[in-house]
């Protein structure tokens, strides 16, 4: 998997480094403003593996629930407004919120899961993202915490997704160029192989 990528962005040492610098700061963070507990929303299925992390840095109770959000369809950019498919099933009333995603792109996903979690009236409610993407973002907003900034390319890995792929790439990286929004994905790797090259 790692020959298809052009580029490696954030090395897999970086990650596991920073994830535990971030769960520290978290913990503090729960720790000064009395919470003995967090309620951690997921957006899934692209934080599933930060989360993961994430979370066995926390010493302290946490509940985990998630919600589904799409905007991509296979596309290496949004190609619809961020759409809730499946959602929280949690009662989030004066609990300590933490919402988790893997990259802050537009900021459509961010602002539009925050909105529904305000409603529900948490006692707290914070933002982590493991990347923020460096480019002029069309809703304001501002994570609490980011595990990295990095340039503005489609990058794949570590939960984050091409068509569903590359998810479990332990590294994040950007994809080489021949294997972005190819036709057909499947058929453009095949291509690849040793044994149909001429
Ligand atoms: P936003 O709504 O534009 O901020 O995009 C956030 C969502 O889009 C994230 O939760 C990701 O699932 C997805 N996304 C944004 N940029 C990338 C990328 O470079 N690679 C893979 N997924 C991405
Ligand atoms: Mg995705």
């Amino acid at each position: 998997m790692k020959k298809d990528l052009a580029q490696i962005v954030v090395t897999e040492e970086e990650i596991r480094r920073r994830i535990a610098e971030l769960g520290g700061q978290l913990t503090e963070l729960y720790r000064k403003i009395g919470a003995e507990e967090v309620s951690a929303i997921c957006i899934t299925n692209g934080s599933i593996m930060f989360a993961a992390d994430l979370l066995r840095h926390f010493e302290l109770h946490v509940r985990l629930d998630c919600v589904r959000v799409s905007s991509y369809k296979d596309e290496d950019r949004p190609v619809t407004e961020p759409e809730i498919i499946d959602q929280i099933r949690l009662d989030l009333t004066q609990q300590h919120v933490l919402l988790i995603d893997d990259i802050l792109d537009t900021g459509g996903t961010l602002d539009k899961v925050t909105r529904i979690l305000r409603a529900q009236k948490p006692a707290s409610l914070h933002t982590c993202v493991l990347l923020n993407k460096k480019r002029r973002k069309q809703v304001r907003v501002k994570p609490d915490f980011v595990g990295f900034t990095i340039p503005d390319h489609f990058v794949v890995g570590y939960g984050l997704d091409f068509a569903e792929r590359y998810r479990n790439l332990p590294c994040i990286g950007v994809l080489r160029p021949e294997l972005q929004n190819p036709p057909n994905w499947c058929a453009a790797r095949k291509e690849d192989q040793p044994s149909s090259r001429r």
